[in-house]
């Protein structure tokens, strides 16, 4: 399948994009926050693997004070933004926006305790290398989040939905990765793996 492409780096495509996206990716963030309080999670370290503006992570961190967030992502433009969103906040201390690699996470292995990937997996050239690499940089037990558009008919309104994997694709990718237990589910736009 052809890899959906938009330039993160250019100012005027990333600003439209924080626009459009800014109120969802906060309400992900909370959402995500009550499902890790709901499974006893309250404090440790935890990975945005391609976190873009840094929406989500910066609503994950107001809503759980213990847990210390680093987001990679590869546009500066957008690092900019997510940095300079925290700066003159005290979340400046737990919140850090990297540039990195998602197919290449620049850690260790085994160095968080969750890992979050959201809209991502169909955008980058190899989502096998990115997701047998959240994997690696994932400690035993610990969470694992995948979240990406689904291709469904609605790719009639939004060519980006027709260039997502259905869900059947998603889990051919993750049966072929080092990903291995977890469950799957789907709603009208995303399909979500949750697992380690
Ligand atoms: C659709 S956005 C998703 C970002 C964020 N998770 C969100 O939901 O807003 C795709 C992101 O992938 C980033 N990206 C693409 N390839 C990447 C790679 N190999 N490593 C890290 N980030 C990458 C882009 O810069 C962009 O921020």
């Amino acid at each position: 399948m052809k890899k959906y492409k938009k330039d993160f780096s250019n100012k005027d495509f990333a600003d439209r994009y924080i626009k459009k996206h800014k109120k969802l990716l906060e309400k992900l963030g909370y959402e995500y926050a009550e499902k890790l309080s709901s499974i006893g999670f309250e404090k440790g370290k935890i990975l945005d693997s391609g976190c873009g503006f840094g929406g989500m992570d910066i609503a994950l961190a107001k809503r759980i004070p213990g847990c210390e967030i680093i987001g990679i992502d590869l546009s500066d433009t957008l690092l900019d933004y997510a940095n300079s969103s925290v700066s003159n906040t005290t979340l400046k201390n737990r919140l850090k926006f990297k540039k990195g690699d998602v197919q290449k996470i620049p850690f260790e292995d085994n160095t968080f305790d969750v890992v979050f990937s959201v809209n991502m997996v169909h955008w980058v050239d190899d989502s096998i290398a990115m997701l047998n690499e959240m994997k690696r940089v994932l400690k035993p037990n610990g969470y694992l989040f995948i979240k990406d558009l689904r291709r469904s008919w609605l790719g009639i309104f939004e060519s980006e939905i027709k260039s997502a994997f259905s869900l059947n694709e998603a889990k051919k990718l993750i049966r072929q990765s080092e990903l291995r237990r977890g469950t799957f589910s789907k709603s009208i736009l995303w399909w979500n793996f949750e697992g380690c």
